[in-house]
């Protein structure tokens, strides 16, 4: 399928998805959230894919937020869809079963910030600048950055961030969780692949089933959450998986899982 705003490189066990807008710094259209659903539900359908990995296109930007030239003249039933539809874009990616990789290139900024912090791993450049810069337009973050963000660093942190604008740099990020790792910009896509690929060589049904308990757990009790666990734990006991896991484990010798 030709994309007008994104590319899609699929190199077994991993596929990289590039926002690929750089004369707008990879903003978030209506066109870039439509490719990027289709590109990850590819991605998910596709069994050569194990693992994901979300970057921008240049090197200024990831994505420098939703938009704006598109969202300025919306009125507000037209911002309540556009919102709705990037915020179903973004949960999508919390529930698709395979593991995202967010490569930080440059600018995160609004919508940019939001969709790295829907994703399961975070790898930002030394070059990365993140933050929530909405309330500079006039309006508070539209794609979960309200949500998402206060549960991920903390209240406190995420009002800070929200209220004042301001970006940070990837130290910075890295200090209060936001992203996992720092690295030099000429090896940001490589330590992502390195990533992916030791991801894809661990048992599959136990890392979806492992992402699937964690984002389910994070919004429930901790006592539900544990229940969650317990079944989904015991499942993972049907699996060719578990058996080859512990069978290679007591036999001295590295797994060779299946996915089955
Ligand atoms: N939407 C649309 N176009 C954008 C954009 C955005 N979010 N960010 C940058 N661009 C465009 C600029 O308009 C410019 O286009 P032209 O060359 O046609 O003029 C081009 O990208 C390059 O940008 P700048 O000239 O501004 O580059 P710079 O190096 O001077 O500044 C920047 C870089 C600090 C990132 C600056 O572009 C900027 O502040 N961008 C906007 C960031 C922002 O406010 N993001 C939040 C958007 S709102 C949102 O995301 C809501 C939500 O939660 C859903």
């Amino acid at each position: 399928m030709a994309y007008e705003c994104i590319l899609l490189d699929i190199e077994e066990p991993f596929a990289t998805i590039t926002i690929n807008r750089p004369k707008a710094l990879n903003a978030l259209s209506t066109t870039v959230l439509r490719e990027l659903r289709e590109a990850l539900e590819k991605c998910e359908k596709d069994e050569k894919v194990k693992v994901v990995i979300l970057t921008g296109a240049g090197e200024k930007a990831f994505v420098a937020g939703a938009d704006i030239a598109e969202m300025s003249s919306l009125g507000p039933l037209d911002a309540k869809s556009f919102s709705e539809y990037g915020n179903s874009v973004f949960r999508y990616i919390e529930k698709m079963s395979k593991p995202v990789i967010a490569a930080i290139n440059g600018y995160a900024l609004g919508g940019g910030c939001e969709l790295l912090m829907a994703c399961d791993i975070v790898i930002a450049s030394e070059r990365a600048k993140i933050g929530q810069p909405e309330v500079k337009l006039g309006i508070p973050p539209g794609f979960g950055g309200t949500q998402r963000m206060s549960r991920l660093i903390g209240k406190m942190k995420a009002k800070e961030l929200i209220f004042t604008g301001e970006m940070i740099d990837a130290q910075e990020a890295y200090r209060i969780g936001l992203v996992n790792r720092v690295v030099p910009a000429e090896k940001l896509i490589e330590e992502a692949k390195n990533i992916a690929k030791l991801i894809a060589s661990r048992g599959q049904i136990a890392v979806r089933m492992a992402k699937q308990l964690i984002n389910e757990g994070i919004n429930i009790d901790l006592d539900s959450g544990l229940t969650l666990e317990a079944k989904g734990f015991a499942l993972c006991f049907s699996t060719g998986d578990q058996k080859e896991g512990m069978k290679a484990f007591l036999e001295k010798r590295e797994a060779k899982f299946t996915g089955k």
